[in-house]
C-alpha cells in the first residue's frame, strides 16, 4: 500500500530552500532602463518604476545594458550617459537610493567593428562588456570581432546564448569559455518564458556550469511581471539558481 510513497522519484538535486527574492544576484547588469533608446523602457517614469521594482525584488545596483546595434539603434556613450543622468534624476525625485550605471549591449557585426568599438566602449566590472549576436545566425567574421575586442583589451560577456536558437551543441559555447568569453543567462529562459527549445538550452547548460552570470534582460512590464511570477511560483528553479553560484552574487563595480 506504500508503493506511491516508494515510486515518488529522487532524481531531483536538492538545491535547498527557495530563496524569497533576487537577493541571491547583487547587481543586475542586462536590462533595457535609459527611455527612448531602444526597445526597452519608452519613459522615464516607466524606468523610475522598473529601478524601484529591482530594488524590491533584492537587486542592490543595476547597471542598465541599452542595445548598440547599427541597423536599429545607433546609440553613443554620450546619448546613453545623459538619459542615465535623467533616470538618476528622476530616482532622488523619488527618493530612491538604488545605484544604477549604464553600459551597453553591443551588437556584434561589422558596424560594431569598424564604427563603434573603436570609440571605445562603454564597460563594467573588470573591463567588461556585455555583447550579443545575431538570432538568425551566427556571424561569419565572429572570430575576428573577437579577436578585435579582446586585443582592446575588454572582456566580452555573452548574453543570452541560450537564446541562439540555431546552435545546436553547447560546445561552441565550452570553445568560447576556453577563450575568455564569459556567459550570461537571461532568468527567464529557464521559466519557458521564451519557448521550450529554449528553456532546454539553458537547463542544459545550467546542469554543465557553463554559465557565469545570470540578469533579467528587462525590456518592459511583461518581463517584470514574470520575473515576480517566477519567484512566487517557480521555487524549485529558484532554488537551483540561488544554489548555482553566479559571480554577478557580489556588487560588480
Ligand atoms: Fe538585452
Amino acid at each position: 500500500m506504500f508503493g506511491f510513497f516508494k515510486k515518488k522519484k529522487e532524481t531531483q538535486p536538492d538545491y535547498g530552500p527557495a530563496p524569497d527574492d533576487f537577493s541571491f544576484l547583487a547587481v543586475d547588469f542586462h536590462s533595457h532602463l535609459i527611455p527612448g533608446v531602444d526597445d526597452g523602457s519608452k519613459e522615464l517614469a516607466h524606468s523610475c518604476d522598473f529601478v524601484q521594482a529591482f530594488e524590491r525584488l533584492g537587486f542592490r545596483k543595476i547597471i542598465t545594458t541599452p542595445h548598440i546595434h547599427g541597423d536599429f539603434y545607433r546609440n553613443t556613450p554620450e546619448i546613453l550617459q545623459a538619459g542615465l543622468g535623467e533616470v538618476q534624476q528622476a530616482l532622488k525625485t523619488v527618493g530612491c537610493g538604488m545605484p544604477v550605471q549604464v553600459a551597453a549591449e553591443y551588437y556584434l557585426d561589422n558596424y560594431f567593428l569598424d564604427e563603434v568599438l573603436p570609440h571605445g566602449l562603454l564597460t563594467f566590472g573588470n573591463n567588461q562588456v556585455l555583447v550579443e549576436v545575431s538570432m538568425a545566425g551566427w556571424p561569419r567574421n565572429f572570430d575576428q570581432i573577437l579577436f578585435a575586442v579582446q586585443a582592446a583589451g575588454y572582456n566580452p560577456v555573452l548574453a543570452h546564448p541560450e537564446r541562439y536558437a540555431y546552435v545546436e551543441d553547447i560546445s561552441i559555447f565550452k570553445e568560447l569559455k576556453e577563450r575568455g568569453v564569459e556567459l550570461q543567462m537571461n532568468l527567464l529562459s529557464p521559466t519557458g518564458y521564451y519557448g521550450a527549445p529554449i528553456r532546454q538550452l539553458a537547463e542544459e547548460m545550467l546542469t554543465a556550469g557553463l554559465y557565469d552570470y545570470a540578469a533579467s534582460d528587462l525590456h518592459h512590464e511583461r518581463h517584470l511581471a514574470n520575473l515576480e511570477e517566477m519567484l512566487r511560483h517557480q521555487k524549485p528553479l529558484m532554488a537551483r539558481l540561488a544554489a548555482y553560484g553566479f559571480k554577478n552574487n557580489v556588487l560588480l563595480p
